[in-house]
Parts: structure tokens; C-alpha cells; sequence
């Protein structure tokens, strides 16, 4: 070859080998547990599978794991290959420093091996690896969430002739819930969302939610015979957690806070008095 040929193969192929992207460090999966129930296992594996260009090597290496509660993502670990990795932040004293994801130098410690995970370690995980040859990253969420203590429907007349009040609560709770109604027949089963509910989640000390919610039903809305049954849903979105509390259209009309007997009563002292200024009136 001509000296000129060959100092044009050379270029090129320093072109390839610089251009970035040609060189592929890519994470191919990040793996991340489903939801998990608050104090049900020992650890968790947090793995970024990422992908080394044949032959490269591990200098230069460096993973980062980041945790986002809000804000900002703040870093929870870093290993710069060969060497020791190290738990930060939120993660300090929680990581297992001497799992090994796999026995290859350039990817031993990629991965998280939380131990006890508990709500305060939820959030988007993110993992970044960087060499000298390029850098990638994947975010994923990881939920730890606690299921209610109780969820509870009661009913009750409202000052309204004809109305009924659904009220729904629910307690300790995390991630944040949504609490919904539900009207279902109960010959043709199906059912329907109820709009109007007005809902009111706080949020605990303790990092807890409560959630409660009220709605107002017209009993002239329900056909006449048939027979409902109500149902509040409380879920948390971010678990994929569900629950629902059924209660029968007949359970609520039972529920007036006056008794029958204190009804009649009240009505015989109306008519009486009445009765009286009536009498009064004639004198
Ligand atoms: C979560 O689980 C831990 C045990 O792993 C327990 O100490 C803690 O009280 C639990 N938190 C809630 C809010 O249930
Ligand atoms: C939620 O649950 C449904 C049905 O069980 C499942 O298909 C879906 O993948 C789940 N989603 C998450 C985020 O876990």
C-alpha cells in the first residue's frame, strides 16, 4: 500500500474508534422489583445490566445509582471498578457492599442488594455508567408500599328528605391513595364510578397517609325496586393495590340516626302542639 493509502485507513479507522456511539456501552435492562409490601422480605436486587464492547476494559469504569424522592435525584452509591463500591445517602448502612452481581471485574458491583427495605427507600432509581468510552443511564421506579389498617363505609341520612351520605375512611396508608365510590346493581352486577365525591387525603407525620371521602346520593336516582349496593374503592396507583368495601342499598336506608320510635314520637308532640294553638286559637 501507498504511504498516502494507508495514513487514510489510519484516519478512518481512528474516526470509528472515536466517533461516539461506535463503541457501545449501553445498559440493556435495569431491573427493578414490583411492588412490595412494607417489612414482607429480607432484601431487594436492584441490577443495571449494562454492556461492555468486547475487550474493553473495566479502568476508567464508574456505576452511580440515584435515588429521587421529589426533588432532586440524590446519589445512594457509586463503585469506580477495582476498587471498593460505597453506600450514600438514604442507602448508608443499608447495602449488602459485598454482593456480586456477576464474578466478570467490569460488572461485579452494578447492582443494589438492599437490606430490609422500608417506605422511606422508595422512588426512581436511576443507574449511570460511564467509561472512557461512553455513558449510559435508565430510571425505573421501586415502590414500598403499606396497605391499610382499616377501610370503613358507613352511611347516613343527610338533613335533605330523600338523601343519603356515603362516607368512607381509610388509614396509614402509603404510597399516596385515591379513594373512589362505586354503585353496582345488585341483579346485574357491572359497575359504575359515582361522580362528586369530594375526597381529603392528609398527610401523617409519620409519612402516612389518611384518606377519607364523602358523597351525597339521591335516592330519587335509583330506579324504584332495585336493588344497589355501594362500594368505596381505596387503591394506591403507585402499588397497583386495590381494595373495595361493599355495602347493600337496604344497610343504608336503616341507617336514619333518628329511630323509628323517636320518629313517631316527634310527630305526636307536633301534633299536639298543633293541636293546641289550634284550640287556643278558637277560644
Ligand atoms: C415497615 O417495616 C419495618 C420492618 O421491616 C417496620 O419496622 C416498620 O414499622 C414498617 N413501617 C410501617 C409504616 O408499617
Ligand atoms: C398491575 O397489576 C396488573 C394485573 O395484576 C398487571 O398486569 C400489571 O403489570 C401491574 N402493574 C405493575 C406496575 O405492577
Amino acid at each position: 500500500m501507498a504511504p498516502e493509502v494507508t495514513t487514510l485507513v489510519g484516519v478512518a479507522l481512528l474516526l470509528v474508534v472515536c466517533s461516539p456511539g461506535s463503541w457501545a456501552l449501553r445498559i440493556g435492562q435495569l431491573h427493578v422489583p414490583s411492588p412490595i409490601r412494607n417489612g414482607s422480605v429480607k432484601d431487594v436486587i436492584l441490577d443495571c445490566d449494562y454492556s461492555l464492547d468486547p475487550g474493553e476494559k473495566s479502568e476508567g469504569l464508574v456505576v452511580k445509582w440515584f435515588l429521587n424522592q421529589e426533588t432532586n435525584p440524590l446519589p445512594v452509591y457509586q463503585w469506580i471498578a477495582n476498587k471498593i463500591p460505597q453506600d450514600l445517602g438514604v442507602l448508608r448502612n443499608r447495602v449488602d457492599l459485598m454482593y456480586h452481581a456477576t464474578d466478570q471485574p467490569s460488572t461485579r458491583h452494578r447492582a443494589l442488594r438492599i437490606l430490609n427495605p422500608t417506605i422511606e427507600l422508595s422512588g426512581e432509581y436511576r443507574c449511570e455508567v460511564s467509561s472512557f468510552y461512553g455513558e449510559d443511564s435508565k430510571t425505573k421506579k421501586m415502590i414500598i408500599y403499606v396497605p391499610e389498617e382499616n377501610l370503613e363505609l358507613t352511611q347516613s341520612k343527610t338533613t335533605v328528605e330523600g338523601q343519603v351520605r356515603l362516607s368512607c375512611e381509610a388509614d396509614g396508608v402509603f404510597p399516596k391513595p385515591e379513594m373512589t365510590f362505586i354503585k353496582r346493581s345488585i341483579e346485574y352486577g357491572g359497575g359504575k364510578i359515582m361522580d362528586g365525591a369530594e375526597v381529603r387525603v392528609t398527610d401523617r407525620k409519620d409519612g402516612l397517609f389518611d384518606i377519607e371521602a364523602d358523597i351525597v346520593v339521591d335516592e330519587a336516582s335509583l330506579d324504584e325496586g332495585a336493588q344497589y349496593a355501594f362500594g368505596c374503592e381505596l387503591s394506591i396507583p403507585d402499588a397497583n393495590y386495590t381494595l373495595i368495601e361493599w355495602e347493600n342499598y337496604e344497610a343504608i336506608s336503616a341507617a336514619a340516626p333518628l329511630s323509628a320510635g323517636s320518629l313517631s314520637l316527634l310527630a305526636l308532640a307536633a301534633w299536639a302542639w298543633l293541636w293546641s294553638t289550634a284550640a287556643a286559637r278558637r277560644l
